[in-house]
């Protein structure tokens, strides 16, 4: 078991690459907070993993783009399990627009959900986890996005373009307190961000000729979150079928 007696707080995990990460997590040892703003999903998610790993999970209904709701979400987890040792910072919501459609509000939007999310987040989990003395692993996902230009989703690639340099300053700073700090990069992974339905129409321009399933990109995630990666600081892993390697 890779993550045994970990906890491990993972956000946006009512659906998809969240949900699988918890999933993954738990199947791995640790006791999973299972963080979604939707009570329905975060709770559905939850009770799952309780069935196969009793007491391995629990369920946190908070906004992460929210300062009071991410303390009160830290406060919940430390009083279930009494500490944190990881941080999965997933939630995002993309735009879908291209500058001229996109409005300011719009805009604003998606980079509060996006990348301000994970900027309160690791400061207040990495807050919490200098105080408790054992260091600590976090893992923010961004995406492709945030590494090319794109015709659409103005916001939203702008936003994981942030994620990525919010992991570097992170990795540096948080070092020191023997925190380490990575990304996940996927790319269509399942269904499109926002969506729960899967269009087996859509085309995926990969090395691989599918796209990804949540469990492959949680594999990489507990990969960084486990002492396996235990040298590896301020990377960014790819996890898209070889479609980088491609552009
Ligand atoms: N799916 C892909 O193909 C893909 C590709 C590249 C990057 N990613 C990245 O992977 C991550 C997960 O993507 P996904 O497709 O599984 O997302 P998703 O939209 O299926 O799930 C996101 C979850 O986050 C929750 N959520 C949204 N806003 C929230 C908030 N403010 N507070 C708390 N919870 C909130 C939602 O209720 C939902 O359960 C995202 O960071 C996304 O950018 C996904």
């Amino acid at each position: 078991m890779r993550l045994k007696d970990k906890v491990a707080i993972i956000t946006g995990a009512g659906r998809n690459i969240g949900e699988q990460t918890a999933s993954l997590f738990a199947e791995e040892g640790a006791k999973a907070v299972v963080v979604d703003f939707d009570p329905e999903r975060g709770n559905r998610t939850a009770e799952e993993i309780n069935h196969r790993c009793k007491g391995a999970a629990i369920f946190v209904c908070a906004d992460v783009s929210e300062e009071k709701s991410v303390k009160e979400m830290i406060a919940i987890a430390v009083n279930a399990y009494g500490s944190i040792d990881i941080l999965v910072n997933n939630v995002a919501i993309s735009d879908n627009k291209n500058i001229f459609d996109c409005t300011l509000n719009d805009f604003n939007k998606v980079l509060a959900v996006t990348l301000t999310s994970q900027f309160l987040t690791c400061k207040y989990v990495a807050e919490q986890m200098i105080e408790q003395g054992n260091g600590g692993a976090i893992v923010n996902i961004g995406s492709t996005s945030g590494f090319q230009g794109r015709d659409s989703a103005i916001a939203y690639a702008a936003a994981k373009g942030g994620v990525a340099n919010l992991m570097r300053g992170l990795a540096v700073q948080l070092a020191p307190k023997n925190i380490r700090v990575n990304s996940v990069v996927p790319n269509k992974i399942g269904s499109p961000v926002g969506q729960e339905e899967f269009d087996p129409a859509r085309s995926v321009p990969n090395l691989v000729g599918r796209a990804g399933t949540p469990r492959e990109l949680a594999q990489a995630v507990l990969f960084l979150a486990s002492d396996e990666a235990k040298f590896i600081y301020g990377e960014n892993l790819v996890v898209d079928g070889g479609f980088s390697a491609m552009m």
